[in-house]
């Protein structure tokens, strides 16, 4: 079994940014400017996008985090992306997820100028990702993709089944793997809570993208031997012997998933890690697009 190391990848990753970042600031060319906008005090999202805006301080981007009260309304949160959408210091921006329930979170999307949009949310970003065309494709994903084609995992001909139909994973990575592209050329099948015979299918797999958000979901007799195990669940599970009072756990039993695999990205540091890197990687690109 190998583990495909998130923390060590999204470190190289972070590692050629930075140098890519020194270029552009030898060459006196613009330095990328990433702004995340969160709205409320939701203790994960402000632990990702702290994370978000700390992994730019270490590329050598500039961030700006703008820190909403949960009572904000609709109107003022578009007038906030209205801002950003027109300030030329800003490269690329992002709006966490999730937004209070008071708040439409397809409108807000629909709000963000997509040459800005390095979450690859709004529809026209979507819309371009599913043609296959060059865009921001949305972090996740991306990681994904990434991991896979560092590890040298062969997609061209295998069985992909993805268990999740999220707008942010599950739908997005069925389109990608089944496209004509490096890391593509999959038969995919796209599964989500009233598939009917999962485990049939699940058994077929020669990659798993497990992203339906059930700790522990995907078991070792759901799978044959020597498979691609991609865990994208991180679930909060209440945990006393923890400092913060949680472990986080995937969507996979890794103990026993893990004998039989071929590759397995581990929770934590598998996906969660990558997500950033890609993250800023869509950052550098709006902004070497705006210059060129
Ligand atoms: N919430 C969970 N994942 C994401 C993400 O990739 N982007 C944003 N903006 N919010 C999220």
């Amino acid at each position: 079994m190998i583990l495909l190391d998130g923390k060590k990848t999204s470190a190289d990753i972070k590692e050629e940014i930075a140098l890519e970042v020194v270029d552009l600031k030898n060459q006196d060319k613009k330095t990328p400017h990433l702004a995340a906008i969160i709205v409320g005090n939701d203790g994960a999202s402000l632990t990702y996008v702290n994370a978000k805006v700390k992994a730019c301080d270490r590329v050598g981007f500039e961030s700006s985090l703008i820190r909403l009260p949960k009572e904000t309304t609709e109107e003022e949160l578009l007038n906030e992306i209205a801002i950003l959408n027109i300030d030329n210091d800003i490269d690329g921006f992002i709006v966490q997820l999730p937004l209070p329930d008071h708040i439409d979170e397809q409108k807000v999307l629909m709000s963000i100028n997509p040459d800005k949009d390095v979450d690859g949310f709004h529809p026209t970003n979507v819309g371009k990702m599913a043609l296959n065309l060059p865009t921001f494709i949305s972090a996740t994903p991306f990681g994904i993709l990434e991991l896979l084609e560092r590890y040298k995992v062969e997609t061209s001909g295998k069985h992909v089944v993805v268990i999740g139909r999220s707008h942010i994973v599950g739908s997005p990575m069925s389109i990608l793997l089944a496209q004509k592209r490096k890391v593509g050329n999959a038969t995919v099948t796209l599964t989500h809570s009233r598939t009917k015979n999962l485990k049939e299918l699940t058994l077929q797999a020669d990659i798993i993208i497990a992203a339906l958000g059930i700790p522990e979901f995907l078991k070792a007799d759901m799978i044959k031997d020597h498979v691609t195990v991609i865990d994208v669940g991180i679930t909060r599970v209440a945990d006393s012997s923890k400092k913060n009072g949680f472990r986080l756990v995937g969507d996979v039993a890794f103990d026993e998933v893990s004998k039989k695999s071929a590759f397995i990205t581990p929770v934590p540091g598998g996906v969660g890690p990558m997500t950033i890197a890609m993250l800023l990687k869509n950052t550098l690109l709006a902004c070497s697009r705006r210059d060129s």
